[in-house]
């Protein structure tokens, strides 16, 4: 069998101590399925500023371009807080977005039974809620052009530039659509277009491809009240789908309700290339601690098995095995509630591997 080439990017803060833990993971899944994974690191972010004078070196993009997939850790930090946009680390980021053309962002947000009492919500709102927000990743606001910081009349205007074409949106709505198939087929289209001609666009391409999946529910939402009902009736949603700037903030909310940030991953996904990482960020104030929640970016690593590699059972036993750390009681300080077993990275890690085996066996 051949090996799965995996482009490893740590980047900074907790991004290192998370990854390793991950790919501690994979070794482990690795002993039990016998498929075999060979990563290659490369510089992201911070660390890549520091040592190569810019946050995507050419040299890492080229991995990444000959990788079968790519797992980040987190990039960014206070160290370089006071650099133009155009020069932080998240531009790292933006650029290995655009560059794997990773149009189809993929945020789960779903509430742990053992986590719920952890959720700012009522148990009661947000028990059971399980659903995925797609964000279009390579378009809109955060691409459009023309954008800068420009004189008028002796005064400064910013201007940024919302955009999409038809095909953007469509090939986003589709991936929205595919993954409602494979869920409880309920998909929710976010936009504005009560105001936007972009959203008016969006719209017109969502009800265009609904015709393909008539067993599809399609439901369409305002930006501002799906962020409202987001915290009302969480438990509704199965599939949202919206573009990048409504979908930055809206995955972040749902990340929140689910009282466990440390546990989310995601999935970014192109036609040809594929990039996984946890949802949170580089939390510098605990790096170097050995306190970091491994998790999300550990079931990153099971999206990967899922959605790059097609190892299904790899990727559910993964899931399991965190499930049944949890439910055993093992927690980071990031999720720690009194009776509980307050643990550090490398034992909440090790606990994970130890249940993978049973995981696997219960498959
Ligand atoms: C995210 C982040 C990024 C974004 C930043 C760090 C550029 O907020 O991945 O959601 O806005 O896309
Ligand atoms: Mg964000």
């Amino acid at each position: 069998m051949p090996a799965y080439k995996i482009a490893v990017l740590k980047g900074d803060g907790i991004g290192p101590e998370i990854v390793e833990s991950a790919i501690k993971v994979l070794k482990g899944v690795e002993h039990l399925s016998g498929h075999s994974f060979e990563l290659e690191e490369g510089l992201i972010g911070g660390v890549a500023i520091d040592q190569k004078g810019e946050p995507l070196p050419q040299e890492t993009l080229d991995l990444c371009l000959k990788a079968d997939a790519v797992l980040l850790g987190a990039v960014g930090g206070p160290k370089w807080d006071n650099l133009p946009t155009s020069k932080r680390p998240e531009r790292g980021l933006l650029e290995i977005r655009k560059a794997l053309d990773l149009y189809a962002n993929l945020r789960p947000a779903k509430v742990y039974e053992p986590l719920i009492g952890a959720s700012p919500l009522k148990e009661e709102v947000v028990r059971g809620t399980d659903f995925i927000v797609i964000r279009e990743l390579t378009g809109d606001v955060y691409y459009g052009e023309p954008r800068g910081i420009f004189l008028e009349g002796g005064k400064r205007i910013g201007i940024n530039t919302m955009r999409y074409t038809e095909d953007e949106i469509r090939r986003v709505v589709v991936k929205g659509f595919e993954v409602a198939m494979k869920r409880r087929k309920k998909l929710t289209s976010v936009d504005k277009s009560n105001v936007l001609e972009v959203s008016g666009l969006w719209r017109d391409v969502v009800e265009e491809e609904r015709k393909n999946y008539p067993e599809v529910e399609v439901e369409h939402l305002y930006v501002d009240n799906c962020a409202m009902q987001i915290v009302r009736r969480p438990s509704s949603f199965d599939v949202i789908v919206t573009g990048n700037i409504f979908g930055d903030i809206l995955s972040d909310e749902a990340a929140v309700i689910t009282g466990s940030l440390g546990m989310l991953p995601s999935a970014s996904l192109g036609e040809r290339y594929a990039l996984y990482e946890p949802i949170h960020g580089s939390a510098p104030d605990i790096a170097g601690k050995g306190i970091a929640n491994p998790i999300a970016t550990i079931l990153s690593v099971a999206m990967m098995l899922r959605y790059s590699f097609h190892l299904e059972k790899e990727a559910k036993a993964i899931e399991r095995a965190v499930e049944l750390v949890l439910e055993k009681g093992y927690r980071t300080p990031d999720i720690y509630s009194e009776g509980c077993l307050k643990v550090g990275t490398k034992e909440m890690t090790d606990a994970i591997i130890s249940s993978l085996e049973e995981a696997w066996q219960s498959f």
